[in-house]
């Protein structure tokens, strides 16, 4: 079976990564928080699947420890995902799925147009659905089956510049509820993490668009008052987050499904 990819090139999954015994799928596993999470796993010796819908920043398959493939696809394109999941349905003994795949941008809601809002809506949520719903096959038939979404603190209280995206991830969490309960008989479990602002790239972008918006204050003004909201006094790291993955992944956090974990510095509580 071959999977064609975003540049409509056929993409190759070697056999040693499909049949690996512990096997880490990550969307928006290109940079940021998903190549963190990547790096992490395969340290821990997970083989890894990246998705991304761009490029790599790093270079694929150079350096890791463990077997792993890079594939340039849109977490919106349900198809690819499907052949994808299908692909990776085999007993093995264990199976994580993180959507980190997203996008953001700020904007009032007065002004946002509804091009825009689909966008964010269709790649955050949309895409978390088709990513986590095409690998629940593959997550059933192995003995420890974990599905992960990242959602966000703007998921579990609305954020002013941000309604597309807060509503997005505010979705991600209902999907993940929704789908632990129809999993939980099957013993997969699924849950999101919820992270305050995290030091990637896309935090880089959104102080830049919120310097343009207002004009009150330039890109390291905005990086400012954006970790000034947290009450530890720092932005969230990648490898904070990469932590909490590895212990919802582990075998011992089994009765821990339908959570949404803040991993905010204490930014968020409930
Ligand atoms: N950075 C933060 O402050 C922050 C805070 C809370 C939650 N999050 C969430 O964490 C996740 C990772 O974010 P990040 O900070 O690493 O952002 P990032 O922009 O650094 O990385 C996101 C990755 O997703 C990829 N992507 C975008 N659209 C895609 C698509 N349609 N298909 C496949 N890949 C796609 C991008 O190419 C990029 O590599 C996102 O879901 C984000 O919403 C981020």
């Amino acid at each position: 079976m071959s999977l064609t990819g975003k540049w409509g090139c056929t993409l190759n999954l070697p056999d040693e990564v499909c049949s690996a015994p512990h096997l880490a799928v990550i969307t928006g596993a290109a940079g940021g928080l998903g190549a963190a999470l990547a790096a992490d796993l395969d340290a821990q010796g997970w083989a890894t699947i990246r998705l991304d819908v761009r490029l790599p920043d790093d270079d694929p398959g150079n350096g890791y420890a463990q077997p792993t493939v890079f594939l340039p696809l849109d977490v919106r394109e349900d198809a690819e995902l499907a052949q994808l999941g299908e692909r990776l349905r085999r007993p093995r003994e264990r199976f994580l799925v993180v959507a980190a795949a997203g996008v953001i941008s700020a904007g009032l809601a007065e002004n946002l147009s509804v091009a825009e809002w689909r966008r964010v809506v269709e790649v955050n949520l949309t895409g978390t659905f088709v990513t986590l719903r095409s690998m629940i096959a593959a997550a059933k038939v192995a003995d420890t089956g974990r599905l992960l979404a990242i959602s966000s603190d703007a998921g579990k209280t609305g954020e002013a510049w941000l309604s597309h995206y807060s509503a997005s991830k505010f979705g991600v969490i209902g999907l993940v509820q929704s789908l632990a309960l129809e999993l939980v008989e099957h013993g997969v479990t699924v849950n999101a993490i919820c992270p305050s602002i995290v030091d990637t790239p896309m935090m880089d972008q959104l102080a830049r668009q919120m310097a343009d918006a207002t004009g009150e204050a330039d890109v390291e003004e905005w990086r400012r008052r954006f970790v000034a909201e947290v009450p530890s006094g720092r932005a969230c790291l990648p490898g904070d987050v990469t932590s909490v993955v590895t212990f919802l992944a582990s075998e011992g956090a089994g009765f821990l499904t339908g959570q949404s974990l803040n991993v905010a510095g204490g930014h968020e509580m409930h």
